[in-house]
């Protein structure tokens, strides 16, 4: 196993794209972009699809998602013309959750929320990232505390594969120019308040200046809000 500062090494300070193909060939076959479709995603996505990267782009589709979501990827397989995987839950543990514990379960406790985003999230992702070798993910120290000391790449104990962080240092708004001046589609929810995407009961929007977390699982106040699929710092 080749050790991540060798990696950092071969990687730092170049510009994004080339960092994406040093990745790619080094792990041919075996790189995965996970997206959500939130505004970090859509410029990574549009960076590997433009630039023919042989990367392979996954989504995971809890099955509750905004309706705002699923045109957002319309628009990104129409415009790209590129394969976008999707991964779902497993049938049968849904089922289960449904009929023991009702559609909104999650409001009720942090472990019946842990339990529904291992179910809809965590179960598709380790799915995706089984015979990978490398994970990358459009994560950003601004973006909360947990994050604040993340590294540009890492070798990811949970997944037992690198984690590649590529907009680690970018700021929002270095994004949103990126989107704006290369005319990338995005979830039209940004325009309405919504920083961070996720699912449509555990999301609301935020106001300006408060923190982007604020908008996810608004209702837990002393958890680390995270869902398990990016481990904690
Ligand atoms: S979350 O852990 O709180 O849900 P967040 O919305 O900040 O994550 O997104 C951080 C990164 O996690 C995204 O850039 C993406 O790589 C990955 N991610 C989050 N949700 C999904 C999803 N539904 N499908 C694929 N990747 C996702
Ligand atoms: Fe379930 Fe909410 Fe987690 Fe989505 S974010 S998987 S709906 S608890």
């Amino acid at each position: 196993m080749m050790k991540s500062s060798r990696l950092v090494h071969k990687i730092i300070e170049k510009p994004i794209e080339e960092q994406l193909v040093i990745l790619s060939n080094e792990f041919p076959g075996k790189v995965a972009f996970s997206t959500s479709f939130g505004q970090e995603d859509q410029l990574l996505t549009d960076i590997i699809f433009k630039n023919n990267i042989n990367i392979k782009v996954f989504s995971l589709d809890t099955g509750r998602l905004f309706e705002e979501t699923y045109k957002v990827f319309q628009l990104t397989q129409q415009r790209y013309q590129k394969e976008i995987y999707t991964y779902f839950p497993d049938h049968e543990q849904v089922q289960n959750l449904l009929n023991k514990k009702g559609p909104y379960s999650f409001y009720e406790s942090v472990d019946n929320r842990i339990e529904c985003c291992n179910i809809r999230k965590v179960g598709p992702l380790t799915r995706a990232l089984s015979g990978m070798d490398c994970w990358i993910t459009g994560l950003r120290t601004e973006q909360s505390e947990n994050r604040r000391n993340m590294s540009l790449i890492n070798w990811d104990e949970k997944f037992n594969l690198y984690k590649f962080n590529p907009l680690k240092n970018w700021g929002l708004h270095n994004v949103l120019d990126y989107l704006k001046n290369n005319n990338v589609p995005y979830n039209s929810l940004h325009d309405k308040g919504f920083i961070s995407i996720g699912c449509e009961p555990c999301t609301r929007a935020v106001k300006p200046g408060e923190d982007i977390r604020r908008g996810r699982w608004w209702w837990e106040h002393d958890t680390k809000k995270e869902c398990g699929l990016h481990a904690l710092s």
